[in-house]
Parts: structure tokens; sequence; C-alpha cells
């Protein structure tokens, strides 16, 4: 009888731990931003796709915003109302892609966390398996810290919203500076106090704002409240002139909507009067 041959069973080799595509592990932590309370101010601006992501990064900005003001300054609607989760993700995607050690929040658009806690949740959770983000914002104060306390407790980074929210602005509230102190204090605490690492202030009367800012132990991310914040966040096509919409307390640093037209008119003159190609 022939001896039974016994096969030594090879182990496979051990491999060092290797992420296939897990930059957000690699970045700016939501815990080093929250660090940064009273030790620096820092810059926010928005971004929609790779090449913006990128020019941000390289100008030493660090936390980057995938705004749903998407709607407005990129997909061309009047507000931010109907953008989708889908189209947070596509362009969420993009940043990620574009940029390798900045912070990307990406905001969660109307309609995906005010249902339920688990909507919310499982929203934040696409955000951050389908997107590439960091963190999540959503607007609301009070009403809606049970959705932040929601995603924070499973372990996602949050950013609240106060003040101007845009999504429900233009359904009734309108777009006037807030000045309730009691009630922005109230929003500001309870978003604080449901976990958010930072929250942004959006047209807030800008004495309250340094209310918040003093009483809060989380960064305020203003825009248009004022001075007397933690950080600033600007919308991009705002600071670079693309947006005809842009509201008066933005500043715009360059004239890039400007400048686009007249390249564009230069090249359409070039092809019509065939200086181009030469
Ligand atoms: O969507 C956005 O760009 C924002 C900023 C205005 C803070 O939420």
């Amino acid at each position: 009888m022939e001896p039974k041959v016994v096969r030594e069973r090879k182990e496979p080799e051990a491999r060092p731990y290797e992420p296939a595509k897990a930059p957000v592990f690699r970045r700016l932590t939501a815990a080093a931003i929250k660090r940064r309370k009273r030790r620096e101010t820092f810059p926010v601006v928005t971004a929609y796709d790779a090449p913006f992501a990128r020019f941000a990064e390289e100008a030493g900005i660090d936390v980057i915003l995938v705004g749903d003001s998407l709607g407005n300054v990129v997909l061309g609607y009047d507000e931010t109302t109907p953008v989708t989760m889908e189209q947070m993700i596509h362009h969420a995607q993009a940043v990620a892609r574009g940029t390798s050690r900045a912070h990307v929040i990406v905001d969660m658009p109307f309609g995906s966390y005010q249902v339920s806690d688990e909507e919310a949740l499982r929203n934040a959770i696409r955000l951050v398996k389908e997107g590439g983000a960091c963190s999540v914002k959503l607007e609301g104060g009070v009403h809606e810290a049970e959705r932040v306390k929601a995603i924070a407790r499973a372990g996602i980074p949050v950013v609240g919203h106060i003040g101007i929210t845009p999504q429900t602005a233009g359904l009734g509230p309108g777009y006037k500076m807030r000045t309730h102190r009691d009630r922005l204090v109230a929003d500001a605490r309870a978003i604080e106090a449901a976990g958010a690492y930072a929250v942004v202030l959006e047209v807030v009367d800008a004495e309250i704002t340094r209310e918040i800012s003093e009483l809060l132990s989380i960064p305020t991310i203003g825009i248009g409240s004022g001075p007397h914040c933690d950080s600033q966040v600007l919308v991009l096509h705002d600071v670079l002139g693309i947006y005809s919409h842009s509201p008066r307390f933005a500043k715009r640093y360059a004239e890039f909507g400007r400048e686009a037209t007249q390249a564009l008119r230069v090249y359409a003159d070039e092809v019509r009067t065939h200086a181009f190609p030469d």
C-alpha cells in the first residue's frame, strides 16, 4: 500500500493591513478640528469637484465643505431644497478624489435626515461609505438635536448648522439676519450637547455670535455672522467671482466669471476668423 502523503498546509503569508480605499483615515480629523477652539481661527471653503478642491488644499485650506449650495452655484437651482443624496455623493466623491489631507465635510441634503433617526443615520453612513465624507453637516437646532445624537453615537462626526438654514428658509422663515438671542443660544447648546464637534452660524447677529462662541466648547464656523467665530466659511463660487447672486457679506477675491467669459469670447472669435488653429 502506498504511504499516505500528508500535504503540508501552507498558511497564507501575513501581509500588513492595507485598506484598499480609505483615504478618510489619513485626513485631518474632526477631533483635531475641535482642538482648534480658542487656539486658531481657521478658514473653510466649499468645493464641489476635484480640481477646485485640490486648489483649496494647495492653498492651505484643510477643511473643505461639500455644501448643498451645490444646488445654487453648480446645478443651477434657485434653492438648495431639490438637491438629492445621489448628487451629494457624486460631488463628494470628486472632492475626496481631488484631495488627500483635507477634512471633507459633506452636507446632508433636505429630506435625508428629517424623517427619522434611522433614515438620518443610514444616509450619513452612505455619505461616509460612498461619498468619502470625513464628517457630515445637517441644518437645525433644538429640533434636529436627536438626529445629531443618533449619527454621532454611531461614530460619524457631525457639524450642526443654525441661524439661516437655507434648505427651509425659502419655505417660510426667509433670509433675514437671525436675532432671537434665546432661541439661537438654545439651538447652539442643543447641538453641542447632542455631540456635534462644530457648528455653523449662518447670518446671525455678530454680538449673539460672540456670545455663542464664548459659551460653546466646540468651534463656531461663521458665514455672514461677523468676526467673532472660531472659523469662517465662504462659498467657493462667491470667493472666486463665479456666481452672480452672491450675498452681500461674501467677499470676492477674484473675478473668474468675467475672465472665463472673456477667454471664451477670444476663443470663439479666433475660430470664426480662422485664427485658431493656426
Ligand atoms: O451649503 C453650503 O455651502 C453651506 C455653507 C453656506 C455653510 O452650508
